[in-house]
């Protein structure tokens, strides 16, 4: 390709230029499109089109490549942690001792939640679900300026908030839980680390301190990594375009829960385990479902399987699956649940149907039975899956807010309702 492609419309040509990314993805720059032939391109479900240029993450859908900031995923797993790729995916570069330090300070700072907003969680009733309560109190928690950053302008105060966004999201997640399950509040503390104070957070009772297990830390702050950023996905791009109109950080986020919590996205991991479930309620041992996916019976999905971008595998999922053994064998758990998704995924993995369609394990397929192997009941999956994305989140609205070429987003349309008719009276309407 020779930087332009020609475009003919009607005989007309028109030359178009080409954008190179640095891992040379093309794309062709259509900006000019609508001013110079009044035609807008049409692309249900944005399969074809990219809305930004991002140095965030990169994915090759095709390959099974997934980089951080060009850190590959499976380095990161193994050597990494979730704080330290969130300062990476926030700030574009592995942090020194010093700043992950500072990092680590801000979040521990900022841990505790507005003693306010214990009455925003008592306004709900003791059935909603968590993710509902989490986008409501993300948002609401961004109206309680604290001291450091009253009288601020958002760029200064930009770090702060990351940081109190990303600390809290897991405060407001436990408290959501304990809420929802009628347990008494419990604080953060000082002297744990980030996911070792989601576990305390979660599972302590006044009465009995929760005992951490170092492979269970290890397998939720994994799961947690391996969430932090996924490219343009439907969460992410719903931040960014939330960020686009210049609203807060708050507001873009608690945005990103709600497009994430739907079945299709983030709220995947609890339909695997809903579906497993109902699988093994039925007696059957999965090839009966498989049928009926096959046959689109009730348009039937395998839940955990497909991917908008992967065609190969998702390298998530290769990462995760070992870290469910590893999990499964050291807490001695049995889960005939595991059995029924190890047949799913053998048996999938070799039918032309998934095949050809190119439809593997994503990421989701293996992180519900590890969540449900620790403990964690299933309405808080995706709540987990949330608190993992939120550096993806604000990193990528950081990046809306740094670009100085930002526009409001303002996608078009092909208008095919009614053309202009003139308004019936009532007597004349049948
Ligand atoms: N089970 C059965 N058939 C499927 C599945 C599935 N999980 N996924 C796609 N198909 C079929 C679909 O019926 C269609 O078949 P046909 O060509 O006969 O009409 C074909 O594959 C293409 O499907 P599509 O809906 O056009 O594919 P998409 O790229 O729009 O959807 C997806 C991607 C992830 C929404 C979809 O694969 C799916 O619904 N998967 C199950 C839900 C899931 O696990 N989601 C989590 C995604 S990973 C976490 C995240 O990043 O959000």
């Amino acid at each position: 390709m020779n930087g332009t492609v020609e475009l003919i419309i009607d005989g007309k040509p028109l030359t178009l230029p080409t954008v190179v990314g640095t891992e040379n993805e093309v794309g062709i720059d259509v900006s000019t499109l609508r001013a110079k032939t009044g035609c807008i391109t049409l692309d249900p479900g944005y399969g074809n089109t990219g809305a930004c240029k991002s140095a965030i993450t990169f994915i090759d859908g095709e390959k099974g490549i997934l980089q951080y900031r060009g850190y590959d995923i499976a380095e990161l797993a193994k050597k990494s942690t979730f704080i330290e790729t969130a300062y990476l995916l926030i700030y574009g570069e592995l942090p020194t001792a010093a700043e992950l330090q500072g990092f680590s300070n801000q979040l521990t700072r900022t841990q505790m939640l507005h003693e306010d907003l214990r009455f925003h969680f008592d306004a709900f009733p003791p059935s909603a679900h968590p993710m509902s309560i989490l986008s409501a109190m993300i948002h609401a928690s961004g109206a309680y300026p604290s001291a450091e950053n009253r009288g601020k302008c958002p760029k200064d105060a930009f770090p702060f908030q990351a940081a109190r966004l990303i600390s809290q999201v897991r405060t407001i997640a436990t408290s959501s839980y304990r809420k929802a399950h009628g347990l008494p509040p419990t604080y953060p503390k000082s002297n744990l680390k980030y996911t070792e104070n989601f576990l305390h957070m979660m599972f302590s009772l006044p009465n009995e301190e929760y005992q951490l297990n170092p492979e269970v830390v290890k397998a939720l702050d994994l799961i947690f990594l391996l969430h932090a950023d996924h490219e343009q996905n439907c969460s992410t791009s719903t931040v960014r375009m939330v960020a686009s109109s210049k609203a807060n950080v708050y507001a873009s986020c608690s945005a990103g829960v709600c497009a994430l919590w739907g079945p299709l996205h983030g709220g995947a991991n609890q339909a695997v385990l809903e579906m497993l479930e109902e699988i093994h309620n039925e007696g059957d041992d999965g090839s009966k479902f498989l049928e009926q996916v096959k046959n689109k019976v009730g348009n039937r999905r395998l839940m955990g399987f497909g991917h908008r971008v992967y065609k190969s595998f998702d390298p998530r999922a290769v990462i995760i699956k070992e870290q469910c053994d590893k999990v499964l064998a050291q807490l001695n758990v049995s889960d005939p649940l595991l059995d029924i998704a190890k047949k799913l995924e053998e048996v999938a993995l070799h039918d032309e149907y998934f095949v050809s369609r190119k439809l593997y394990p994503n990421v989701d397929f293996y992180s519900g039975i590890i969540m449900r192997a620790i403990g964690i009941p299933m309405d808080m999956f995706t709540v987990l899956f949330a608190i993992g994305r939120m550096p993806g989140w604000v990193a990528n609205y950081k990046e809306v807010m740094d670009d100085p070429d930002s526009r409001i987003n303002r996608p078009r349309q092909i208008y095919t309702g009614e053309t202009l008719r003139s308004y019936k009276p009532m007597a004349e309407r049948v």
